[in-house]
């Protein structure tokens, strides 16, 4: 079993997070968060790690049993007479992603990194998890060194997310590929999309759900996060002008027990189960901003309410790209 894991600092300090891991979580309104970044505001405590991997979960289903989009085994073929192939997984969270990749790909190299040591400490060999705010202009890891960059439902902890990409792109080596998979923070109802709807004057039956997202979004544009990340994903990778072979995809998640497909039902209850964690997690980030108690509550009641009788077929927009950097 090991207990220890480098935390990596900027200008390679590197000291490590050993048994007692208490000094990189702060208490924020009665959760547990991660002490290295003020921007990122979900918690990183047990319910999270629950959460994180309930994504996992559903995005495998999603992606057909698969953990990835794109050619990532003709990728991981060791060139230049290296050794090992080498995986990056950005804003890893629970960590299921790169546990799995480790396991999928025995012969490759896996670090996954994050704000928080909330992964597992017994992982596989050829698994290594390391904290860095990724929020900053010169990441602590060399150039060309990595074939596989993931980053997923990480842009909320991100002020400058074309400034990660070319971070990415330094960090890859040429022909290495990159996968950027985003949720989109508006919600969907029928289909439609808050702003559709604002648009064709139409209700979105689901008052509660709408209104928690539109605070949500409003709280993270007040953290200097761009909410319009996800949607503009394919064109911020192809404006770096490092990548090319771009492939952009669109999903609907469907969110709770509507859908008839059961492969989509399975998708609908994990999202579901998902969202049910996930909206008294955003209570912390509300009071944070400034919202009463009461009003928090409320907001988080009323979202809950309609996650659990919707009046019409909730789902969330996933944007899925990548590409591989020019050689
Ligand atoms: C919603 S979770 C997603 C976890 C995982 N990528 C997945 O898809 O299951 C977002 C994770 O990104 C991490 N994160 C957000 N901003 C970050 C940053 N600036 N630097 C490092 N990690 C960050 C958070 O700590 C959190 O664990």
């Amino acid at each position: 079993m090991r207990f220890e894991y480098p935390i990596v600092f900027p200008l390679n300090q590197i000291t490590y997070v050993g048994e007692d891991d208490s000094q990189f979580f702060t208490e924020v309104h009665g959760r547990r968060f991660n002490a290295l970044s003020q921007r990122y505001m979900l918690p990183a405590d047990e319910e999270e790690i629950r959460r994180s991997e309930l994504q996992h979960r559903m995005l495998q289903f999603l992606f057909g049993g698969k953990n990835y989009v794109g050619p990532v085994p003709q990728v991981l073929i060791p060139q230049d007479g290296r050794e090992r192939c080498r995986v990056l997984d950005l804003g890893t969270g629970g960590g299921c992603w790169a546990i799995d990749m480790a396991d999928e790909f025995p012969e490759a190299e896996v670090i996954g990194v994050d704000l928080a040591p909330i992964q597992p400490r017994e992982v596989p060999e050829n698994c290594t998890f390391e904290l860095c705010d990724l929020d900053q202009w010169y990441l602590p890891y060399p150039s060309g060194h990595f074939d596989v960059i993931h980053a997923r439902s990480m842009h909320t902890g991100i002020e400058n997310y074309t400034r990660l990409l070319h971070e990415i792109a330094r960090m890859l080596r040429p022909g290495g590929l990159v996968i950027l998979i985003e949720p989109d923070s508006e919600p969907i109802a029928d289909g439609k999309s808050a702003t559709e709807l604002t648009r064709c004057g139409q209700p979105s039956g689901m008052r509660g759900w709408f209104a928690l997202w539109e605070a949500y979004r409003q709280c993270l544009r007040d953290k200097g996060v761009d909410v319009n990340v996800p949607p503009e994903l394919a064109n911020l990778v192809a404006t770096t002008g490092a990548f090319d072979k771009i492939v952009s995809q669109e999903g609907n998640i469907p969110i709770g027990f509507w859908p008839k497909d059961p492969v989509a039902l399975s998708i609908g209850q994990l999202a579901w189960m998902n969202y049910d964690i996930m909206l008294p997690a955003l209570k912390p980030l509300f009071l944070s901003a400034g919202m009463r108690d009461w009003e928090a509550k409320k907001l988080i009641e009323e979202a809950h309410q309609d996650l659990y009788y919707p009046l019409v077929r909730p789902s969330a927009r996933l944007h899925i790209v990548h590409a591989f950097k020019k050689a």
